[in-house]
């Protein structure tokens, strides 16, 4: 049918592994809405751009349109022909994301962007339960203490656990206005659990 699962949480709390497991499951594909502020992120730091500014980023997102490719095995941004994935998991965008993803302006581009799109689906990253699909009937929220996070991340980024638990602890105190739970999610600690079990977990409670 019409389904609309939401799956948001902490930085590196397994979002997207965990939406893309659950699409996957459902046969359905899955949205990160992160990756388009990030892409917004990349944007503005290649233009050279003061990132704490709506204006000129969103006057260069209007000029340089971005599209986000929601594939099943793994989202993907486009600038044109170039593909932007490779370069949106870097740590300069780790470190300038929050910033941009801050501003009112920023994330009526992300929100219209999400509204456009046809269900069903899966939707990850921070308010999709609370502000972008108040609706849905089935909303999960992930958490994981900052070690296990930095652990986690510290297989994905060349720096060392020390530092990217403190750059997730810091990121996840600049986005805590636009990531409380939705009052009807599930929470879930991914901390003891096997990827695979947080899928189940999570496709074992979805409605019939
Ligand atoms: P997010 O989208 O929240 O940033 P990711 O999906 O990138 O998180 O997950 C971060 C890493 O944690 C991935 O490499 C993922 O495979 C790994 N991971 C390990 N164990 C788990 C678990 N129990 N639940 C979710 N992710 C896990
Ligand atoms: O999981 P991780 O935090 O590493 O990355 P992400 O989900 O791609 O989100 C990157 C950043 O985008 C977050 O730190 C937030 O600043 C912002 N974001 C947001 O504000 N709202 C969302 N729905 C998704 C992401």
């Amino acid at each position: 049918g019409r389904m609309i699962v939401t799956i948001d949480g902490v930085a590196a709390s397994g979002k997207s592994s965990v939406a893309s497991g659950v699409a996957r499951a459902l046969g359905i594909p899955y949205v990160s809405s992160g990756l388009l502020y990030r892409a917004a992120t990349l944007l503005g730091q290649e233009a050279g751009l003061d990132l704490n500014m709506t204006a000129p980023l969103l006057a260069c997102l209007r000029e340089h349109p971005l599209r986000l490719e929601p594939l099943a095995a793994g989202n993907r941004v486009w600038l044109g022909q170039r593909d932007l994935t490779p370069d949106l998991h870097s740590s300069a965008v780790d470190r300038g994301v929050s910033v941009v993803a801050a501003q009112p302006g920023v994330r009526t581009w992300v929100d219209d962007q999400l509204r456009a799109l046809t269900p069903p689906f899966v939707a990850e990253g921070r308010d999709m339960g609370t502000n972008v699909f108040p609706q849905a009937p089935a909303k999960f929220y992930l958490t994981a203490s900052p070690r296990v996070r930095a652990e986690r991340r510290s297989r994905e980024r060349p720096e060392d656990v020390a530092a990217i638990e403190a750059a997730l602890i810091q990121r996840d105190a600049l986005d805590t206005t636009q990531s409380a739970p939705a009052p009807d999610a599930r929470v879930i600690d991914t901390g003891p659990l096997t990827l695979e079990q947080v899928i189940t977990v999570i496709t074992q409670q979805l409605p019939a």
